[in-house]
């Protein structure tokens, strides 16, 4: 059984797939965490994250890498935004997703075109989403509880060029996949947004 995660940052996809794969007992993979293992690669390089050849070289980023705490900055995923961009450093993710996906047993995998390009065979297909503003807000809690200051107005800033990017490259950008269900998150907690996303996945399974 393969379920497919998809939607934009801070959308609670990432939650949402972790609770959706220890309910079903299904192996999970973050695919934005090789975009950022690829983006902070380019940056270890000293390379450019706009220059396709400088970020096809970071896809041979070493395995340990994908431990580190740093891929979960703001940095490292606005890097990952610009060498997601490139249709080679796609290429190159692509083989590693689809058997992730399509190993015995069968997978969660969340990113942004899992059920348009890794896995359009999944049995299940959710894309979460939630305005910008709600996705600012939780970003913004998550970055203060750390300690950090950052406004509100910045991070939505941020958020919303991000989107522009991820949905407006010309490969695989990210759209709701024929067939898949929409889940709002904006106005949902996260026990909530659970439940639904379980919901929909019985649904579709149902529905085969
Ligand atoms: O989900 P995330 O914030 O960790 O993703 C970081 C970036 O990686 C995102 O802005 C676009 C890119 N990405 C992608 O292009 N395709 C995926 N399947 C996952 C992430």
């Amino acid at each position: 059984m393969i379920i497919a995660i998809d939607g934009p940052t801070a959308s609670g996809k990432g939650t949402i797939a972790r609770a959706l794969a220890a309910h079903f007992g299904l192996p999970h993979l973050d695919t934005g965490l090789l975009y950022r293992a690829v983006g902070r690669q380019v940056a270890l390089n000293g390379g450019n994250p706009d220059d396709p050849a400088d970020a096809l070289a970071a896809t041979a980023f070493p395995e340990s890498l994908l431990a580190d705490p740093e891929l979960r900055s703001e940095a490292s995923g606005g890097l990952a935004s610009r060498v997601s961009i490139h249709p080679e450093v796609r290429a190159a993710l692509l083989a590693r997703q689809q058997a992730f996906a399509n190993q015995p047993g069968g997978a969660v995998l969340d990113g942004r075109d899992i059920a348009t390009v890794i896995a359009p065979h999944a049995d299940a297909k959710l894309f979460i989403t939630a305005s910008v503003a709600a996705r600012a807000l939780r970003r913004w809690a998550e970055m203060t509880a750390q300690g950090r200051q950052v406004s509100r107005e910045a991070i939505e800033a941020d958020l919303a060029a991000r989107d522009a990017r991820d949905a407006g490259r010309a490969t695989a950008p990210l759209r709701q996949a024929e067939g898949a269900a929409l889940l709002d998150t904006s106005a949902l907690g996260r026990e909530a947004a659970v439940a639904a996303a379980i919901a929909l996945v019985e649904k579709q399974l149902a529905q085969r």
